[in-house]
């Protein structure tokens, strides 16, 4: 059986002057997703894209806009993503007391609801939110910045959180993951168990960033099964 997969680009890498370029090439490159990498300079040091962009984009694509909230409060901008077109918002564990809040709130406008987890921090913090949410986007470099490499020890993660939504009939619950995602690494993230992949630097820093879109997916159709 082929494996079932989505590829989402990360405009954090894409060049800020000129983003009708980048959905462009996700559009021809045929990503299924949009990455949206928000920081606040608190959560992370660094500082990056609010909801102005997302509505900016908005008009631009019908891709699916996969909103990634590194903030702090991030109950105060869930509306305002909503607003803008978000279609998906993800949230840090680390970030709130009180998940379920959250996860409403992000219901309430609409949205699918994700909760993301640094490398750090016990895959178990999340079981209790699993049954309420539709993503869990597994950190696997330290959020912040583009171009780092991918932590080895989160395959262990994705496997362990796969096992985990089997045995507990909560398959519909996709893995995201987000962080060193290359050409080269990314056949063994998806056989750990990823349902999406996080991909910016390797997009939008490669010569011909629509190619490497589909390079990706040459990968998953010839060689995953
Ligand atoms: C890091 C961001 C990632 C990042 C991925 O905090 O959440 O989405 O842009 O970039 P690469 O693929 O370059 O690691
Ligand atoms: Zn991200």
């Amino acid at each position: 059986m082929i494996k079932q997969f989505k590829l989402a680009p990360s405009i954090l890498s894409a060049d800020f002057s000129d983003l009708s370029l980048a959905l462009k090439i996700c559009e021809d490159g045929g990503a299924h997703w949009i990455h949206v990498d928000v920081m606040d300079n608190q959560f992370v040091p660094n500082l990056t894209i609010g909801p102005c962009v997302v509505d900016s984009i908005r008009p631009k694509t019908k891709k699916f806009i996969d909103v990634h909230m590194m903030v702090v409060r991030p109950e105060e901008l869930v509306e305002p993503f909503a607003r803008a077109g978000a279609d998906n918002i993800t949230f840090h564990i680390e970030a709130t007391n009180n998940p379920s809040k959250i996860i409403n709130l992000i219901r309430s406008c609409g949205c699918k609801a994700g909760i993301s987890l640094k490398p750090q921090t016990p895959l178990d913090s999340i079981y209790p939110y699993l049954d309420e949410i539709d993503i869990v986007l597994i950190m696997s470099v330290e959020p912040g910045f583009g171009g780092q490499g991918f932590l080895p020890e989160t395959r262990d993660r994705i496997s362990k959180l796969k096992n985990f939504l089997s045995d507990n009939c909560l398959e519909r619950v996709m893995i995201e993951v987000d962080g060193g995602i290359k050409l080269h690494n990314a056949k063994e993230v998806i056989n750990a168990g990823a349902d999406v992949l996080v991909a910016g630097s390797e997009v939008f820093d490669s010569q011909d960033p629509e190619k490497r879109i589909k390079d990706f997916y040459q990968v998953f159709n010839n060689e995953l099964r």
